[in-house]
Order: structure tokens, then C-alpha cells, then sequence
């Protein structure tokens, strides 16, 4: 990961410069700041220009039932790196958060073909010095610096985070990585209730882990067992 770097001072987001261009494989692009950065099922990406870490890395294709596991276990190597900060953990599938709030999140984006991805962009965006929340994100984000009240450098955050990816990708390529038996340790909601909603409808689970293929194991209210599969659904801890 990371000996092609390309950087932006500003640009759209890290991802569509990938998506974009032709560059080789591990190639990393980093912005101070984005003016179009994309979340989660096609939210935007707010980050203050400066204070926060928002990079991609155009990743080697992969078959697509690996592109969940691989997903979750990006995760695992990003809270490893940022736990010598904060107590960081993992929502359902990605989701970084810190004190019950995001702190980041992680995003694949992909191009198919066939059963193979053709390209697959893997994005990372870290609030870590940022202080000051828009107004619609104020009550459900966090920053490393408001959760220990201490700043941190970017360049060493992302040298770590490209060291570990580096290993843990080897490790997941080699089948080394149980991501069922991981998740017990970076769950923020391991047997916790948790709310989900589908199609406008709330219903409450608790949570029990992930399966090998990284679906949510989600137990309701009669013990009964459903598997959490599709990318639309969204969880609050309730
Ligand atoms: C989420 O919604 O949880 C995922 C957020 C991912 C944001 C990162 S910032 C770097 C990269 N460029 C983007 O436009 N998005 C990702």
C-alpha cells in the first residue's frame, strides 16, 4: 500500500480520482480536503478541510462474495492502528465509531464484470483533529481529539494505517483472518440491543456476531435467528 501517492490539496473525493484514472495497483490518493466526498448508500462524506485523514487505495480485483469479508476485516486492521488513540470500535459492517459516536467510516466502491470486480476502490475517511461538526452531524460524530482531547499527526496516522493494511492483507489473502471469531473483539454491539431498519420498519435484535461471510447474526425478541445480509439496512443501538 502506498508507493504511488497522489495529493490533493482539494479534489471531488479520493475515490473518483481512482475510479478515474488508470494508476497501478496499492496506488494511494489523499485530499486535505474533498468537495464531493460520498458515504455510505449515497450519503456525503463531511470532513473539515485539514483536521481529518480521507484517502483511498485502488485495490487488485476480487471475486464479489470475498468483497464483504474483506470489507469487515479492513475494519479490524483501521481499529487496531487507531486503538493505540481511543477505544475504537465496529458498526455493522464498517462503521468506526468511538464513545457511541462515528469517528469514520469505510467505503468499497467497485466496478463488475462478471462475477469478478473489475475495480475496486476501498475508501477511508477519519475524523481526527476536527472540533467543529456541522450542524446535522454535531449529535452523532466524534473526532480522536474529542475523545482524549489530544491531536495527532495525519502523515503518522496514514504510515501506520498503510503498514497495517499491508499485513493484514497478506493475512486475509492467505485465509489467516477468521472474521466470525474477530468480530467478537471489535463489535461495538456484541449481544447488545440494537434496532434495524428495513423499508421504513424498526425492529428490535440483539446482536450475536457476524457468520464466515460477514452477514449480521441479529436474534429477536423470541429467540429467533435472521441473518442480515442486504446493504440497505441500518441499525441504531437502542
Ligand atoms: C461511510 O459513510 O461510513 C463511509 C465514508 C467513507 C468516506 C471516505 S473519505 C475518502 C473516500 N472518498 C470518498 O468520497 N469517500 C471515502
Amino acid at each position: 500500500f502506498g508507493r504511488n501517492i497522489l495529493v490533493f490539496d482539494e479534489t471531488d473525493s479520493t475515490t473518483i480520482r481512482l475510479l478515474e484514472a488508470d494508476t497501478p495497483y496499492y496506488t494511494v490518493a489523499v485530499a486535505e480536503s474533498q468537495t464531493a466526498g460520498r458515504g455510505r448508500s449515497g450519503r456525503k462524506w463531511i470532513s473539515e478541510s485539514g483536521v481529518n485523514l480521507c484517502f483511498s487505495v485502488n485495490l487488485p480485483p476480487m471475486k464479489i462474495e470475498h468483497l464483504l469479508p474483506f470489507n469487515i476485516a479492513v475494519g479490524f486492521a483501521v481499529c487496531d492502528v487507531l486503538r493505540s488513540t481511543a477505544d475504537v470500535k465496529l458498526k455493522w459492517p464498517n462503521d468506526l465509531m468511538a464513545g457511541g459516536k462515528k469517528l469514520g467510516g469505510i467505503l468499497f466502491e467497485t466496478s463488475l464484470s462478471g462475477s469478478v470486480t473489475e475495480k475496486v476502490i476501498l475508501g477511508i475517511g477519519i475524523n481526527v483533529n476536527m472540533t467543529d461538526f456541522p450542524a446535522e452531524i454535531k449529535d452523532i460524530a466524534t473526532s480522536l481529539r474529542e475523545e482524549t482531547g489530544l491531536s495527532y499527526s495525519r502523515e503518522e496516522l496514514l504510515a501506520e494505517l498503510m503498514n497495517r493494511l499491508d499485513a493484514f492483507s497478506e493475512a486475509f489473502l492467505k485465509g489467516s483472518i477468521n472474521i466470525g471469531s474477530e468480530w467478537k473483539k471489535y463489535s461495538a454491539s456484541l449481544d447488545k440491543k440494537i434496532a434495524v431498519h428495513k423499508n421504513g420498519v424498526k425492529t428490535v435484535f440483539t446482536e450475536r456476531g457476524i457468520t464466515p461471510s460477514g452477514f449480521l447474526i441479529a436474534e429477536d425478541e423470541k429467540g429467533l435467528i435472521t441473518e442480515i445480509v442486504t446493504g440497505d439496512v441500518g441499525y441504531d443501538f437502542s
